[in-house]
């Protein structure tokens, strides 16, 4: 019997000359990611947030494509039929009929997308043959127990499978399949080696080696001319993952970063300059009353109270009114995401405010998820405990208020007997359940600073810079930690907050991080109106710094770590976060106004363009005569897509005429606009080299 690759090779490989002419303007839109209805990280927010304006453009043109991960599919997406005689649906019945599984359905979010999504198990049988070929054709390596290669090499192949059958049956439109992350990359190779006539575009969100030099003890930044990168991949034995991100550069008809930091990353460490930058945006969502997220401020923050109150009972001795969050939250990188700095940095925080004798109290939650075995039994009872509290009195003011009522209508114009007693009012009965009660909040330990049992406690690199520091939530200590290491959802039975919310809730986000090619964090809480603290190593902080005079005054606090040493950085941190504390709450309420008033800059309505420009691109590339003479312009369909600018008027932009476009865009267009270097990245050595990005002036 002929292989699986044999039969794709006869049926489905085109010769150049069959190709037919395809039309550009209605093209079709696949976008592949891991975490397409899957939440790890955030590829899953940048897929997920651009859902409304992508299928605002494209409508039923569009297609999200992911692995089936039953799970997250289940509550996520909603299956429908696949529409009849098209394309796509003789594709799928064929895949079908030799044993592949999917799903195809309605991503349930804002936009709504379809979704079609593969279920990798139906095709591991192939995974032996796959990895011989990945290995002829793009001479990439496959150990045998890297499960998660195995992974990337099945859904690939599945990928590039599809693609060519897709584009056998659908002979008139043009096709652009957009691939995110390596772990989407091994169709790339597949693409160009077997003349799939797809357009395609590869958007990198990190590299493998720039996360795994920074999580080391690597001087990073000042290093990376010199890197000898296959050497470095394979001390780390991740040569053979490497390779997939390197052939998925190289082989794309246009790649791209999600910022200039990791564009100069990826020229050094890929070896391919990016064709452009396209910044994440976010779903930006107006309220009709400007205060309308205060008040959400002040509700979700009554929730964060309450937790507090049971988490430190029996040593709840300061004030919730003068009391602030802060937090950090992502995944468990420590040292990428600058977790280090910041717990060291609360630390030197701790004593600034004992020494100035602050009557404040910070409460820091870190937010990341590690291994455990569930709630440790004091955080559950710390709950408990205050619950009950709370129903007891509660309980007690209903039968209070009742005698009350009786004794006030009982009144017979007796002089003096018109109020009761006030001693009178609670019963001894009342009183000894009462006492009870708060008996029960007396305890010999401290609050603990972990919320969970972990299932690493000793080598817990987090807990162990708090041990460290020794920040156990003395009394006496003005800074406070809560190492809760989860994610957070509305069902969690000790902080029962959707993270959103909470973030809401909270006064100040803070992300140290180190490495960071976007981070979604601190944008997320600018949209929300919570000021953040970011560094000059996050694509959003050299974003942010590139756009606004002084970021600082809107609530984005830029920490470097980029010229100063670390004890600098630190400093810088703990003094913005000590200044922080200094202001009182009528100054905070600004601040969150100003904050929230950048959101229109990470409006996807105002970055989508981005994503537009980079499609052009590969269409251009991919069918150049389409855009030959007045009818084929390329701008065309730039200019058809292009939206309103928001509504509000931002806080203070460097420039009235900026566009997204002037930071991070496309090369290889009509006219060229030279930015001098990678915007708000300068790296040392950097001003010597010739790296100009040439935006598409519109
Ligand atoms: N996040 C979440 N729940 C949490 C904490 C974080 O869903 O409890 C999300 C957050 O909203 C953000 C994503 O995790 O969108 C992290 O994305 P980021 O770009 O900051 O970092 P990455 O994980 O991609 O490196
Ligand atoms: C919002 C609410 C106010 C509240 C304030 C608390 O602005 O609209 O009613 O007083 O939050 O702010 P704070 O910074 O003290 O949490
Ligand atoms: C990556 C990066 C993060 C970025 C995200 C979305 O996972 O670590 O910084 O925000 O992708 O682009």
């Amino acid at each position: 019997a002929p292989t699986h690759l044999q039969v794709i090779a006869t049926a489905y490989i085109l010769n150049m000359s069959d190709q037919p002419q395809r039309d550009v303007k209605n093209h079709l839109l696949f976008e592949i990611a891991t975490e397409v209805a899957n939440r790890v990280g955030g590829i899953y927010s940048v897929i997920k947030s651009k859902a409304p304006v992508t299928t605002a453009e494209y409508g039923s043109r569009y297609v999200a494509i992911g692995p089936l991960n039953p799970r997250s599919a289940e509550v996520e997406v909603e299956e429908i039929p696949v529409p009849a005689g098209t394309p796509l649906e003789t594709t799928l019945r064929s895949m079908s009929e030799r044993g592949i599984r999917w799903l195809y359905g309605r991503w349930l979010i804002e936009g709504a997308p379809k979704v079609l999504l593969f279920d990798t198990g139906s095709a591991y049988k192939w995974l032996d043959e796959w990895k011989g070929d990945l290995w002829s054709v793009a001479g990439i390596p496959s150990p045998a127990h890297d499960s998660e290669m195995n992974e990337t090499i099945v859904f690939g192949y599945v990928v590039a499978w599809f693609l060519g059958e897709f584009v056998h049956h659908e002979r008139e439109k043009a096709v652009i399949a957009h691939f995110h992350e390596w772990l989407a990359g091994v169709a790339l190779p597949l693409c160009r080696k077997r003349h799939i006539d797809v357009t395609t575009i590869f958007t990198t969100h990190a590299t493998l080696l720039g996360r795994y030099l920074c999580a080391g003890s690597v001087d990073f930044y000042n290093n990376l001319q010199y890197f000898d990168v296959d050497h470095e991949a394979g001390k780390r034995g991740i040569y053979h993952r490497y390779c997939v991100e390197r052939a998925a550069t190289h082989s794309a008809d246009v790649f791209t970063t999600v910022s200039h930091i990791t564009a100069y990353e990826s020229e050094h460490l890929l070896k391919r300059k990016p064709d452009g930058v396209l910044p994440n945006g976010l779903n930006v969502v107006k309220f009709q009353a400007m205060h309308e997220f205060q008040n959400l401020h002040a509700m979700a923050k009554t929730k964060i109270n309450e937790f507090v109150r049971g988490h430190f009972y029996g040593h709840y001795d300061f004030d919730l009114e003068k009391t602030l969050y802060f937090f950090t939250a992502g995944r468990y990188e420590y040292r990428n995401k600058g977790v280090d700095m910041f717990i060291e940095s609360l630390a030197r925080l701790n004593e600034k405010m004992k020494e100035a004798q602050s009557d404040m109290t910070i409460v820091a939650f870190i937010i990341m998820p590690a291994k455990t075995h569930s709630y440790t039994v004091e955080s559950l009872k710390g709950q408990a405990v205050m619950k009950s509290l709370q129903d007891t009195v509660a309980q007690i003011q209903a039968s209070i208020g009742q005698r009350m009522f009786e004794h006030a209508a009982r009144y017979i114009g007796v002089p003096g007997t018109e109020v009761p007693d006030a001693s009178s009012l609670m019963t001894p009965q009342e009183k000894v359940l009462l006492k009870r009660r708060v008996f029960a909040l007396k305890r010999t330990t401290l609050p603990a600073v972990v919320t969970h049992n972990m299932e690493n406690d000793q080598d817990d690199p987090i807990l162990n810079q708090i041990r460290r520091l020794q920040l156990f939530n003395d009394s006496s200590d003005r800074v406070k930690i809560v190492f809760h290491p989860e994610f957070l959802n509305s069902n969690n039975p000790i902080l029962p907050l959707d993270y959103d919310d909470f973030v809401r809730g909270c006064h100040l986000g803070v992300f140290a991080s180190y490495y960071e090619p976007w981070g979604y964090t601190p944008a997320e809480c600018t949209v929300m109106g919570v000021p953040s603290i970011t560094t000059n190593l996050s694509g959003f902080g050299c974003y942010m710094d590139e756009l606004l005079e002084r970021p600082q005054d809107s609530g984005i606090y830029i920490v470097d770590r980029r010229m100063k040493s670390v004890d600098e950085s630190v400093d810088q941190l703990s003094s913005c976060m000590f200044d922080y504390t200094k202001k009182t709450r009528r100054e905070r309420i600004t601040l969150r106004n100003r904050t929230e008033r950048l959101s229109p800059f990470l409006d996807w309505k105002k970055l989508g363009i981005e994503y537009t420009k980079a499609r052009v691109l590969s269409l251009t590339r991919a069918y150049p005569h389409a855009f030959d003479g007045e009818d084929g312009d390329a701008f065309d369909l730039v200019h058809r897509t292009k939206l309103p600018p928001p509504m509000s008027v931002p806080a203070s932009p460097r420039s009235g005429l900026m566009t997204p476009g002037d930071l991070g865009s496309m090369q290889e267009t009509m006219q060229a606009l030279n930015t001098d270097d990678y915007e708000g990245f300068n790296m040392p050595g950097a001003e010597d080299e010739d790296d100009h990005y040439q935006p598409f002036v519109l």
